[in-house]
């Protein structure tokens, strides 16, 4: 096969975690390190494509040879999605907060000695769900990630129905695995049509050139 199998395409990744801002100096945020994410848009850079990495914050290095769009909240990160589009493939690794607070503060809430002050949580946007559904302008191939802590398999079959994307990577992140910020995953791919592979536990790197072997090969399909 080709040395450069995504040698011409355009490809996107999201990565990291969100901050979702409850003052000017506090947020919700998740344990994603980005380094799954990092790593497949590495790869991506590596097999020839031509890298857009929207991160949110994150404590790792840039990939070589991809270009950076640093986001912090869940709606930065669609609309530097929607910005960088389009793209023959899209990869949606970024742990994206479910919710942010109603309201961020313009000030910072002070403690006053008696009230603890209400967080009232809104759903952010899904921005898988709103790529993968898209009727035009979608990507050909659209990947999701499920990290999950238990029925790994049964409910990423659910999720890549209801997401409407064309893989779904699942990794298992319950406490003990050391998945969520460590170096080593274990990851089940499935597609559609109801195939599943799993694969041996690998260092993220790994896991992110064979990632990007398997798109590359059902883009030229
Ligand atoms: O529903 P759940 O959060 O488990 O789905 C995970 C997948 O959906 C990941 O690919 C993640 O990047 C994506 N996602 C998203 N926007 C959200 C929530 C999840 O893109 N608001």
């Amino acid at each position: 096969s080709s040395p450069k199998p995504l040698a011409g395409r355009r490809v996107l990744v999201t990565s990291g975690p969100t901050h979702e801002p409850i003052d000017p100096v506090r947020y919700l945020a998740n344990r994603s390190s980005g380094r799954q994410g990092h790593a497949i848009a590495a790869a991506a850079a590596a097999a020839g494509a031509e890298v857009v990495l929207v991160s949110g914050p994150v404590s790792i290095p840039d990939p070589t040879g991809v270009t950076m769009v640093r986001v912090e909240t869940a709606r930065e990160m669609l609309a530097a999605v929607e910005a960088a589009l389009p793209a023959d493939l899209a990869i949606f690794a970024a742990a994206v907060g479910d919710w942010r607070p109603v309201e961020s503060r313009d000030s910072k809430i002070k403690k006053d000695g008696s009230a603890v002050p209400p967080l009232s949580l809104v759903e952010n946007p899904d921005i898988l769900a709103t790529i993968a559904k898209r009727t035009e302008g979608r990507p050909t191939l659209v990947v999701g990630f499920a990290a999950e802590t238990d029925a790994v398999i049964a409910h990423a079959r659910e999720k890549i129905a209801r997401k409407g994307c064309d893989l779904l990577v699942a990794n298992d992140v319950s406490a003990a695995g050391g998945v969520m910020g460590g170096t080593a995953n274990t990851v089940h791919l499935l597609d559609r049509e109801g195939g599943l592979e799993t694969w041996p536990t690998l260092d993220k790197d790994e896991v992110g050139r064979r990632l990007v072997e398997r798109f590359a090969a059902r883009l030229a399909t």
